[in-house]
């Protein structure tokens, strides 16, 4: 019997997480904690809240006292610790905020395992889930691989940078068992309509316009998120300790090149004619420090514990876009209240 601490499991990465490892181990006690922010949802997991070897704890991992008196009371095994502000639009709005729940945050997840555990690591391990944006920009050429320097850009990345020099400093000097995993733009089920992917397909749904930013020549790697899940289940369990493994989908595209694949698809499924949903595409100002492209050397993963990305762009796409259609309710519900004024505010 291992106890697992997953935090941000309400959120889109983490529920896929939260499912896959309460329906994969049994044998697991899955404690989900997460402080249900705008972009936590409890109808992300609706399907396995009842399972007995899960548990939801609302928390905040800002709160010190509250995550050592868990930490005390659970006896945790190991944490794959997800939680975190993830918006790069937002962090320009609000770096403090990042400070606090990426940096702070993680430093109490890091001081109550570290006291829990020392003494005797055996079979323990913190698991910190990354990004790819804390190595900044690549130019047309290149690559980021695990000992690329860290060059972040953004609050968002600066913030994520920070708290992977934690986790590292903390295996470095107290011993603490950690792993590290910096994965590329995810798409899929759950993604909240702030990013690119299902914004957009909620602005096609809507027939609102479709606001690119700059020139649309910014290049991101996109990954399903469910391979992603399964990543993170591989290198929970047979990445070493102290290593750091990038994780990418092989799947480089420009924003306007990937928008218009979206309108295209979209045209299909609502029955539009051609070229009808890329008239909502709309060139707006740039977001400020924009970095101009990621691009992921996964070859570590894939050859040490032999994963890679199982499903294509266009399969993981037609199943993205079917979700968002066939949950429609699920997007009414989470583009209520609250996200009309983010919305105003950033696309005025
Ligand atoms: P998300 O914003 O969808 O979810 C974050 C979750 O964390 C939410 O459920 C939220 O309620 C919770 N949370 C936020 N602040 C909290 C706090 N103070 N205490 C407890 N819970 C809190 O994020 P996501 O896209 O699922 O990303 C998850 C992780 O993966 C993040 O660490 C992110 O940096 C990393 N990551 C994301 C991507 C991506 O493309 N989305 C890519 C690589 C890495
Ligand atoms: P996003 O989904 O915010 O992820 P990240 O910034 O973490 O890579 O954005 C993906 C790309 O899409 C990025 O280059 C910014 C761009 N973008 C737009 O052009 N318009 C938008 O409204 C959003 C949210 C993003």
């Amino acid at each position: 019997m291992k106890k697992i601490l997953i935090t941000g499991g309400a959120g889109f990465i983490g529920s896929h997480v939260v499912r896959r490892f309460v329906n994969n181990y049994p044998e697991y006690q899955i404690f989900n904690l997460d402080a249900l922010t705008y972009a936590g949802n409890l109808e992300n997991i609706k399907d396995i809240e009842k399972e007995p070897n899960y548990t939801f704890v609302k928390g905040d991992i800002t709160d010190e006292s509250f995550i050592e008196t868990l930490f005390q009371n659970q006896q945790f095994d190991g944490v794959i610790h997800l939680a975190a502000e993830s918006h790069v639009d937002r962090s320009i709005e609000d770096p403090l905020a990042f400070v606090k729940t990426n940096v702070i945050g993680t430093m109490n997840l890091l001081n109550a395992a570290k006291k829990q555990w020392l003494g005797n690591f055996d079979g323990k391990r913190f698991y910190h889930v990354s990004t790819d944006e804390v190595y900044g920009s690549l130019g047309a050429e290149g690559l980021f691989t695990e000992t690329t320097a860290y060059d972040p850009n953004s609050p968002y990345s600066a913030s994520k940078a920070s708290s992977d020099h934690f986790v590292r400093a903390y295996g470095e000097t107290y011993g603490l068992p950690y792993v590290i995993t910096n994965c590329s733009n995810n798409y899929g089920p759950y993604h909240f309509p702030e990013k690119l992917i299902p914004l957009f397909i909620n602005n096609i749904i809507n027939n609102k316009p479709l606001p690119v930013y700059g020139d649309g020549n910014y290049t991101r790697d996109w990954l399903f998120v469910k391979d992603h899940a399964v990543a993170i289940d591989l290198v929970f369990h047979d990445g070493k300790n102290h290593e750091t493994y990038n994780i990418g989908g092989f799947n480089e595209w420009k924003n306007i090149d990937l928008v218009t694949v979206l309108c295209q698809i979209m045209d299909q499924k609502l029955g539009r004619t051609t070229g009808e949903s890329a008239q909502l595409i709309t060139y707006v100002k740039d977001r400020p420090g924009h970095d101009l492209r990621y691009a992921i050397d996964a070859s570590k993963i894939n050859t040490q514990l032999g994963w890679k990305p199982s499903v294509t762009f266009e399969q993981g796409l037609e199943i993205t876009i079917d979700w968002y259609l066939n949950n429609q309710d699920w997007l009414n519900n989470v583009t209520s209240g609250a996200y009309a004024s983010y919305y105003e505010k950033q696309y005025s």
